[in-house]
């Protein structure tokens, strides 16, 4: 095989097979990671779970849940070493192709109100901040906002 050929990136289901290298990275890149239950979980109720890979090699992954009318991500990582190349931004544009095709009028998704990057990453893809909910998520010291965020699709 060429070199062209096995650094060729694919985005792919996440299967329980994945899961080592997934919580992994989850652990390296979130305080307060998902525990590897609500991975499972997701997987068995057939949410939209897809990882990024080259040469055997996970490197990110998101999980979308849908319902008729929305698609909700609910989470999305790059690994550390993988970070501000562009596939986080590569990896939302790619949920956001699954949502259209299965027809869905907008996506959500919460962000830690201190994750600027992130928040930006979204803003940039057109995303708009629509609510915020009061001290969802854990933080070092209490709480934390976590703010709200739409795309029409
Ligand atoms: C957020 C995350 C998915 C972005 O993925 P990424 O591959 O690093 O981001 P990209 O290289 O695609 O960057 C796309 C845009 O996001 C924004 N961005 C990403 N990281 C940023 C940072 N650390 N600071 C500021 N802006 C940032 C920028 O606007 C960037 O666009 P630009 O390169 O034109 O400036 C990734 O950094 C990550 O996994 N972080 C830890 C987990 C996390 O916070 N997940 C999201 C939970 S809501």
């Amino acid at each position: 095989m060429n070199t062209a050929l096995k650094q060729t990136v694919e985005f792919r289901k996440m299967y329980a097979s994945d899961l080592d290298r997934v919580i992994l990275i989850e652990r390296e890149i979130f305080l307060f990671p998902w525990s590897p239950g609500n991975f499972f979980d997701s997987i068995k109720a057939e949410y939209l779970c897809q990882v990024l890979e080259q040469a055997d090699t996970i490197f990110g992954y998101g999980i979308m849940m849908r319902s008729p009318e929305e698609a909700h991500v609910l989470t999305l990582g790059i690994a550390a070493d993988w970070q501000k190349k562009g596939w986080g931004r590569k990896l939302l544009q790619h949920f956001i192709q699954l949502a259209k095709a299965e027809h869905a009028k907008s996506m959500f998704l919460d962000v830690r109100e201190s994750n600027h990057g992130a928040a930006q990453l979204y803003k940039q893809m057109g995303f708009r901040h629509i609510a915020t909910r009061k001290g969802y998520y854990p933080a070092m010291c209490g709480r934390e906002d976590a703010l709200v965020m739409q795309l029409m699709l």
